[in-house]
Order: C-alpha cells, then sequence, then structure tokens
C-alpha cells in the first residue's frame, strides 16, 4: 500500500459546505449534482449543448460531438469567435464600464482595465498583428510577463485565428528556440521586460538570443513595461504603443470553425522535448467557462484571483478565457509572492476585496513556512472561496488554507486537471461536496474518471491504480502538434479508447479520487511539469558530462525537489565548483525551475545488462539511502555502494 494511501486512511476531517454558501450557489445539493452529472455522462450532448449556448455564436454547430478515438470534434458545424465570448458579449450589458482586470505591478503601481478598455486593446492589438502579415492559423510566440498586455495578446491571436504560444517569462533563450522551431512560429510578442523580487527580467535579450539560432520569425513586436535599453533590429522589431498610434481601433470579429486551432503549449513529457499541446476553440471555451461558472462559483459582484502565470495552463484556462467569458473582475500581479515579503498577496487581498482566490500548495507551504504573522496582519473577510491546482496538497498545508486564510468558513476546491484536459476535471463543488483535505473528491460534468489496473478492471475503494478518462470531453487536447503518432503513444495506447492521465491514483470507499502523483518519468517541481530527460538532455550538453540519470525527491516546500547523478568524461575531476557550474548549466538551459537541488557525482549509473538506467534505484536511494528488492538483473551491484556514499556525504 503506497504511503499516500495509509495517511488518507487516518484522515478523518471533513468538511461540509456551510448552509449560507448552498443556499447560493448554482449547484446547491449532492442529488442535483448525481442526476446532472448523469445527465452529462448519458447525454453528453443535451449537457454540453445547454452549456456552449451560453457562449457567443456566429452560426450554431449541427452536431455536438463527432469521436472517432482518439479524435474528437465538438460543436461540428458551428462557427464562433473565440474573443467576442470573452469581451464583445458583454459590451452590450451591465459589464461593459465593470472592470475586467485590475493590475498590479510588482513595484506597487495598477491599472484597470473595463471589458469596454480591454476589448479596444485587443481590437488595436488584432489590428497591429494583421499589418505586420499575420494570418489565421500563424503561429505566434508569446513571452511576456504577467501584464495585461499577455492577456491582450492571446486574445488578439484569437481574434484574427492565430495560433499562439505562449512561453512561461522563466523560460531560457534556448527554450523559446525549440518552441520556435517545433511550432513554425513566425512572430513573437514579447516585452522590454518585467519585474520579479525586485529585478528586471531582460525578456527581450532571450528572445534575442533564441532569434540567433531560428530564422524564422520575421517580425517581434515589443512591449515596453520597464524602459530599459534593449536592441531593436530594424525591419523585424517594432514597439507595440508606435504601431499602435497607427492603426484603427476597430475590428470586426471574423468567425472560425469550432475546431479551429487557438492554441499550442508546450508541457514536459516523459521523453525528449516538451510536447506541443493543441487545443482548439469551442470546445476548449466551453470547458473554461462552464468550470469557472460551477466551480469557483463565479459571479457579477466577485473578485477573482488566480495566482498563475499566463505561461501554464492554468494562466490560460483560469486567467484569460474562462473568466472572461464569465465576465467576472479579476486581479492579475506581476511579481512573486514573496515581494516586498510575504505579505504581498494578503495585502492585495485585503485592498482588492478578493472573494474567490486560486493558488498552487508549493506557495502554501512557502507561507506556511514565512510564518503566520504575514496574513493575520491583513483583513481576508472578503473572501468567500478558495482553490488549489497544479500538485496533491498535504493535509497540514489544506488545514493551513483552510484555517489562516479561509477562516474556517470558504469552501476548498482542489482541482485535478492538466495541460491536456484543458480545464479542471476532477474537483468539488464549493456548495455540494464535503471536502477532505488531500482528495480532489468527485469529477466533474461530462467527465468519465476511473481508476484501471493493469488489465484493464477497475479498481476497488482503497486500490491504487492508473488515472483513465473513459470518455471524450470538450476542452481534451485534439492533439500533439504534427505528431498524432506520439499523441496516440503517450495517452491512448494503455486502454483502447480510453485517456491514461499519467497520474497513480485511488477511490475512497465515498468515490473520492485521491491524486497521488505521475507514474512516468514527469516531475513536479512547484506546480510544473518537468521531464527528467529534458534535465538529463541538459546535463550531458556540458562537455564535462558523460552521462546523466535525473529523478525526484520529497521537498518540503517544492512537493518534489530534483537529484541529478552524473558520470564525468575521461580526465575531468570533479569539484564543489563543478557542481555548482552544473546546477546553473541547466538554469540557463531550460529555466530557473530546472535547476537540480543536489548533483551526484558518479564513477557509473546503476545499470541493467541491456544498458538501461535503473531508475527504480535512484529513486529509493535519494529517498531512503536504501535499495529494496530484486538488483540481480544489475550489470555492477557496487555501484549501488558507491552512490549510497556520495548521498550519505551530501546530507
Ligand atoms: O500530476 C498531476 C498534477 O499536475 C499534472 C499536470 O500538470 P500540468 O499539465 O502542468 O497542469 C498543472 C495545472 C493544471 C497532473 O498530471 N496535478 C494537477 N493538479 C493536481 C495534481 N495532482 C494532485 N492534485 C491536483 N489537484
Amino acid at each position: 500500500m503506497s504511503k499516500n494511501i495509509e495517511t488518507h486512511l487516518h484522515e478523518k476531517r471533513i468538511f461540509k459546505p456551510s448552509k449560507e454558501f448552498s443556499k447560493q450557489a448554482r449547484i446547491s445539493s449532492m442529488a442535483e449534482y448525481k442526476a446532472l452529472y448523469q445527465e452529462s455522462i448519458d447525454k453528453p450532448s443535451t449537457f454540453w449543448a445547454r452549456e456552449a449556448k451560453e457562449l457567443s455564436w456566429q452560426k450554431k454547430w449541427t452536431k455536438v460531438l463527432n469521436w472517432k478515438a482518439p479524435f474528437a470534434e465538438w460543436f461540428v458545424g458551428g462557427k464562433l469567435n473565440v474573443s467576442e465570448s470573452c469581451l464583445d458579449q458583454h459590451l452590450s450589458t451591465h459589464r461593459r464600464n465593470k472592470a475586467a482586470i485590475i493590475w498590479e505591478g510588482e513595484p506597487g503601481e495598477t491599472r484597470t482595465l473595463t471589458y469596454l478598455q480591454l476589448h479596444r486593446e485587443v481590437c488595436i492589438f488584432s489590428n497591429i498583428l494583421l499589418k505586420q502579415g499575420i494570418k489565421a492559423k500563424d503561429r505566434v510566440i508569446i513571452y511576456m510577463p504577467m501584464v495585461p498586455e499577455a492577456a491582450v495578446a492571446m486574445l488578439a491571436c484569437a481574434r484574427i485565428g492565430a495560433v499562439h504560444s505562449v512561453v512561461f517569462g522563466g523560460f531560457s533563450a534556448d527554450s523559446i528556440a525549440d518552441r520556435i522551431e517545433d511550432s513554425g512560429a513566425t512572430a513573437v510578442i514579447t516585452a522590454d521586460g518585467g519585474y520579479r523580487r525586485g529585478k528586471v527580467v531582460p525578456l527581450k535579450d532571450s528572445v534575442d538570443a533564441a532569434l540567433e539560432k531560428q530564422s524564422g520569425v520575421k517580425t517581434v513586436i515589443v512591449h515596453q513595461r520597464t524602459g530599459g535599453k534593449i536592441a531593436m533590429k530594424k525591419g523585424r522589431d517594432v514597439y507595440w504603443h508606435e504601431e499602435a498610434a497607427q492603426v484603427s481601433s476597430v475590428h470586426e470579429a471574423k468567425a472560425f470553425d469550432s475546431e479551429h486551432p487557438l492554441f499550442i503549449l508546450y508541457t514536459s513529457g516523459s521523453t525528449g522535448k516538451p510536447k506541443g499541446i493543441l487545443h482548439s476553440s469551442a470546445g476548449y471555451l466551453t470547458g473554461a467557462y462552464t468550470t469557472c461558472k460551477y466551480i469557483f462559483d463565479m459571479r457579477d459582484d466577485d473578485v477573482y484571483w488566480c495566482t498563475a502565470d499566463v505561461g501554464w495552463i492554468t494562466g490560460h484556462t483560469y486567467i484569460v478565457y474562462g473568466p472572461l467569458a464569465n465576465g467576472v473582475t479579476q486581479v492579475m500581479y506581476e511579481g512573486a509572492p514573496n515581494y516586498p515579503d510575504f505579505g504581498r498577496f494578503w495585502d492585495m487581498v485585503e485592498r482588492h476585496k478578493v472573494s474567490i482566490f486560486y493558488t498552487a500548495p508549493t506557495a502554501i507551504r512557502a507561507f506556511i513556512k514565512a510564518g503566520d504573522h504575514f496574513p493575520e496582519k491583513h483583513d481576508l473577510s472578503s473572501l468567500r472561496l478558495l482553490g488549489t491546482v497544479g500538485e496533491p496538497i498535504n493535509p497540514e498545508a489544506w488545514m493551513w488554507y483552510h484555517e489562516k486564510i479561509g477562516g474556517e468558513r470558504c469552501p476548498i476546491v482542489d482541482t485535478w486537471w492538466q495541460t491536456e484536459t484543458g480545464a479542471i476535471m476532477i474537483s468539488p463543488l464549493p456548495g455540494v461536496t464535503p471536502t477532505i483535505p488531500g482528495t480532489a473528491t468527485l469529477p466533474f460534468f461530462g467527465v468519465d474518471a476511473a481508476i484501471l489496473d493493469e488489465n484493464g478492471n477497475e479498481c476497488g475503494p482503497n486500490e491504487g491504480g492508473k488515472l483513465v478518462i473513459r470518455k471524450p470531453w470538450p476542452s481534451m487536447t485534439r492533439t500533439i502538434y504534427k505528431d498524432k503518432a506520439r499523441f496516440r503513444k503517450t495517452y491512448w495506447k494503455d486502454y483502447e479508447g480510453k485517456y491514461t492521465a499519467g497520474d497513480g491514483a485511488f477511490r475512497d470507499r465515498k468515490g473520492n479520487f485521491w491524486i497521488v502523483g505521475r507514474l512516468d518519468d514527469v516531475l513536479n517541481v512547484s506546480g510544473h511539469r518537468l521531464g527528467t530527460a529534458e534535465v538529463e538532455s541538459a546535463l550531458v550538453e556540458h562537455n564535462s558530462v558523460a552521462e546523466a540519470a535525473v529523478v525526484g525527491r520529497p521537498h518540503e516546500i517544492k512537493g518534489q525537489g530534483i537529484v541529478a547523478f552524473v558520470t564525468l568524461k575521461e580526465g575531468v575531476l570533479d569539484s564543489p565548483e563543478l557542481n555548482q557550474e552544473l546546477r546553473t548549466h541547466v538554469a540557463q538551459a531550460i529555466g530557473a525551475i530546472a535547476r537540480p537541488d543536489e548533483i551526484h557525482f558518479a564513477p557509473a549509473l546503476p545499470k541493467t545488462r541491456s544498458g538501461k538506467i535503473m531508475r527504480r534505484l535512484l529513486k529509493e536511494l535519494v529517498s531512503s539511502g536504501k535499495v529494496s528488492g530484486n538488483i540481480t538483473t544489475l550489470e555492477d551491484v557496487q555501484v549501488i555502494e558507491a552512490l549510497q556514499k556520495s548521498i550519505a556525504q551530501a546530507n
């Protein structure tokens, strides 16, 4: 039995939603949830047609679903413009002059954009893109700080039918270059820089470095955020504000097919380079809209704040598309949670009267460590609903969130989903589901989730297995960009016609889903996905390194830390300086989140006789210092002793 299952069996705390919350919630009883859930599974077309109708369509669909596993088409024959549902449709309502985004820069300045103003900015930027020759289906890289212009850029791409691919601002020049190459992007939208922990992150410099390797990019549009000095290449680079002065602020949104590609977002897999997860328009938007409405219970008088970055799927679905389609007011923040100190988030919640707050367990653990005096200094009474995402939440972090931030009155929605799923799949409904620290509880409407064993049989209560989704859902990824074979192989090969998520999980006797963690070689560092293969390939690119193997180990704040085992080339001597240099090298090659926590130099790596690295042994070594089970397939048993010594010395 895994440790998580044992922990859960001791978890007796259960929290029912308050009567007050249930009374005003959209779904207010378990019976109502069950009835709607059943309908969504038995008659998905009826359920999803009703939800999709609430979006803005230029032409209604003729068929809700075409499903030829693993390829789905939703709302077939329909036409819409995603940006109209997020913007235009609100302009003829009371939301016209309502705040859409209340933005706060890290240094402290604030800016508010109403729906009308945001619409105007998106129309202007759409005209800038068109003037630069960018057309429907062209791929556009967005590499921006957390400023409203990041959302404007995404929505303008959607408006003209271009496919955006947002690259997280913490990723390196090499990561940008890889994504440009794979997507075949012809334009990059960036900023001179952004603020993070009091320093300027030189985004444009990284774009310049990436473009030394990539010649396909014809246009770089630069938003001036910091006013710092940057190089502007003639004929390629233009300033956003200068272009804006030359174009019209009127843009009529054209309709695109429901299945028109909306974006590609790269995410790590267990092998090779990150995969381009492709999402299309109508189904994705329906998923984003519906989950915001029911799970975050978004209302007109809410102030919602999701602390993610638009560089991740959470920022796409729960900062840009979902909240705007719901017409909610949201807070957007540029910087770090601990700038100038760990009170920043709570100060912002108090000042902006945030009512719905969505963050990651890793942030909560960092807050716990920083001390209760930070939240205690602030009035958090505006909060009514809390959410978490990205990794399993440990009961201690859950309880702290519930008591210190939620004042024991706010339901917590622990939301399980993935870049590939596009929207939340398993989560409590805030007015309905009793919550227990550590479980994402029950599937959302239309999500036929199950735990299967190796033979494809459904696991019994408290029995661990693979988390799968047995039916298509609207916001599911349509494919891996340009790689259908990899799409099939990665997600659909374990069980015919069923989506394998890559997570291990189990259900308790009440049917709650407990996510244990990844079953593959994907790490989850501070809620961010990283492939061990990516870190290994960065290490072996260094000219001192012969071989590398990377595994995760439990980390108090980050959830998982990165441990690398490295053998050096003939004649290279290990040293603390080289150890440091290799850690920096990985951070430069991928981004700071990939910096290994520990590197161990080893005379050799444990391999099978056929030459495969035995990762299982490395994982055991870093978590317990010992190895168990069968090691007779190991080529050289002494390797283990040498590694054990190195780990013992490091600790
Ligand atoms: O392992 C699961 C974990 O994050 C993975 C997906 O990562 P990514 O595509 O980057 O998306 C993160 C944000 C949606 C999953 O395979 N994960 C995500 N949410 C949870 C979670 N693990 C446990 N509980 C969650 N609530």
